[in-house]
């Protein structure tokens, strides 16, 4: 498969940094991951790359998916979708824990490896090593040729273009989309119904014009990020669907503002967290508008009664919080994909607040490709 990358050269295009570029391109690149895989006919995707026909999809018992930073992040939330829309047991762990631990390697499994480079080391060595024990692996990969695309027995293109920023943002978007594709092709050879598919393909659909509107709100995601930046720590909460998203949007803020954050399921406060609540210790919510809601809420108060601030990301105004970023409403299975962009933007702001050195922050690199 080829891409066409040339409307997203490696020119600024008027931006001051890549990043801010990339989280732009969104729009973009995810219409591109979607373009001519759709199948309306069947209410399914196409995917042409996969090298798994519908008979050996049937015989996946489980998924494995490993990435390490980002990319194992997109891999929670491909392993959530997989269960919701296949109801095939996934799981993601990170693909250094995953080699060093002599995994037992399953036949019924297929394992998946996520890379936006395709290069990290990390994550081919774990490839390497399914392989050399007879596993079926595929690629979730952005880097047309990479590697890990080399070794991997098939896969999805993740099309998001060369992303030079070293903190991943669409291309984390589009693996996310990647993924959605995936579970909804393995939902449909099993019991998605044809009404299920249809209604995860338009949502599908809303997507980059979901993302243009989350951007057109970076005014008032600028204002938030000045007011929060000087926070001592940050707490990432979330529940099911929004703690992903939560994991995801801590690395971002750490990574790019160097401002310390942590990442915890919502349900985990109560159990430790909850001691380090205070006005200095701000809180971001993702709050899905799904059955947790109210669960959710119930944790707002408890972080209000300990006089913790909370910037809600939410699908309408939540009341227990300080600020929410409203977001539209999709599918509640892609929840997680549109909820991540106005905190890829928040962590951007932080930085830029912070004099942050934003496309190469300190000790970090795009790709490692050693051990
Ligand atoms: C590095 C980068 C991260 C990235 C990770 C995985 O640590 O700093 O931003 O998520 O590698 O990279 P990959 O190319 O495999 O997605």
């Amino acid at each position: 498969t080829t891409v066409e990358w040339e409307a997203e050269s490696y020119d600024m295009g008027g931006h001051d940094t890549y990043m801010h570029k990339e989280i732009h391109e969104q729009v973009d690149a995810v219409d591109r991951v979607l373009r001519g895989r759709i199948d309306d006919r069947f209410a399914t995707v196409r995917l042409g790359g996969l090298n798994l026909d519908a008979r050996e999809a049937r015989g996946v018992r489980r998924v494995k998916i490993l990435g390490c930073g980002s990319a194992y992040h997109t891999g929670l939330i491909g392993a959530q979708l997989i269960e919701e829309l296949a109801r095939i047991p996934a799981d993601a762990e990170p693909a250094s824990e995953f080699r060093y631990r002599n995994p037992v390697v399953d036949p019924d499994t297929l394992y998946i490896a996520v890379s936006q480079s395709g290069e990290t080391y990390d994550t081919l060595a774990a490839v390497q090593e399914l392989k050399r024990k007879g596993a079926r692996v595929l690629g979730v990969v952005n880097v047309v040729g990479s590697a890990i695309a080399r070794e991997t027995d098939g896969g999805v293109y993740v099309h998001a273009g060369p992303e030079v920023c070293v903190v991943s943002t669409k291309c984390f978007t589009n693996t996310a989309v990647a993924f959605a594709l995936l579970a909804l092709h393995l939902g449909r050879i099993r019991d998605l119904s044809v009404a299920d598919g249809k209604r995860i393909i338009a949502g599908l659909r809303r997507l980059p014009e979901q993302i243009a509107e989350v951007l057109r709100g970076e005014e008032e995601i600028k204002r938030l990020a000045a007011e929060y930046a000087n926070a001592k720590s940050m707490m990432f909460i979330g529940r099911v669907r929004g703690y992903p998203v939560a994991r995801e949007a801590s690395l971002k803020l750490k990574e790019v503002s160097y401002v310390h954050a942590e990442a915890y399921p919502a349900s985990e406060l109560k159990h430790g967290p909850l001691a380090l609540i205070e006005p200095e210790v701000p809180t971001v919510a993702v709050l899905p508008d799904d059955d947790l809601l109210e669960k959710n809420r119930a944790t707002l108060e408890e972080i209000k009664a300990r006089s913790g601030r909370i910037l809600a990301v939410a699908h309408q105004e939540q009341e227990k919080a300080d600020h929410t970023i409203v977001v539209p409403r999709n599918e509640p299975e892609l929840d997680p994909i549109l909820m991540g962009v106005p905190l890829q933007l928040l962590a951007y702001h932080t930085a830029l607040a912070l004099g942050r050195d934003i496309d190469k922050p300190r000790n970090l690199a795009k790709s490692v490709t050693v051990e």
